[in-house]
């Protein structure tokens, strides 16, 4: 078994993904909201790579039927029904719901792999979850960190680091590239509390100006959730 970790989805061709196996990493906060949404019974969830694109799937190909959410730099963008705060996910809003989603990274990465055989979403909330998953799978994977404008970001790489720590309590001849070693480092030095670690990172700093506070406190809870969204046909559903 080996793993690789992209810091930025924007260094690679989509191509480069086909057939294998990828696990999507937007801690903050696209990959913890979806995880969150699919628990709460939303039925799938469609990422994309635009909002013009959103707005029109959401328009023509459903009758009109599905939620649009995401953000635009933190804020839901003008239409949309629901932002990115995993929050506002509720079962009352989301249950049996088709959410198209577009967020400012973390649905443009996780179209940038749309080609895996495989891929996963993964956070701090459903770590141990995807990682009892892999170590199933037994198969090399990627690790794709959405991080922000074209640049690595603190909280997916520890993220990302802590799941090959996990995945390494298991099987203790994982073969690391330097960017996964590197990740692993930085999840034992800088992992502790991972709410402190997100405070002090660029886009947590961000979100906490604008308000979400709660959302940093969401996003850093560990393995609450056993629910491992799976992207199949463009679609994300939760992995059975
Ligand atoms: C993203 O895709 O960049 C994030 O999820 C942004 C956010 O929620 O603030």
């Amino acid at each position: 078994m080996k793993t690789n970790v992209h810091f930025s989805y924007t260094n690679t061709d989509e191509l480069s993904y086909t057939g294998k196996t990828t696990v999507v990493i937007d801690v903050l906060r696209a990959s913890t909201t979806i995880i969150h949404a699919l628990q709460n019974g939303a039925r799938e969830l469609i990422p994309v790579a635009s909002v013009e694109f959103a707005v029109k799937v959401s328009g023509g190909m459903f009758g009109g039927q599905t939620l649009l959410g995401g953000e635009r730099n933190t804020k839901k963008p003008e239409g949309f029904a629901l932002g990115n705060s995993p929050l506002e996910y509720t079962p009352e809003v989301v249950g049996g719901r088709t959410i198209i989603l577009f967020t400012t990274n973390g649905s443009k990465a996780i179209v940038k792999a749309k080609f895996s055989e495989n891929l996963f979403i993964a956070a701090f909330t459903n770590l141990k979850a995807v990682v009892n998953h892999l170590v199933k799978l037994d198969m090399d994977f990627e690790i794709l960190c959405s991080g922000r404008s074209n640049n690595f970001s603190m909280e997916d790489v520890v993220c990302a680091g802590k799941l090959i720590s996990e995945i390494q309590k298991t099987n203790a001849d994982i073969e690391l590239t330097d960017s996964a070693k590197a990740s692993v480092s930085l999840s034992k030095s800088s992992g502790k509390s991972i709410l402190t670690m997100m405070e002090h990172t660029e886009h947590g700093k961000i979100l906490m100006e604008n308000n979400f506070i709660e959302d940093l406190k969401f996003c850093s809870r560990i393995n609450t959730s056993a629910t491992i969204p799976f992207l199949t046909s463009g679609v994300l559903k939760v992995l059975q």
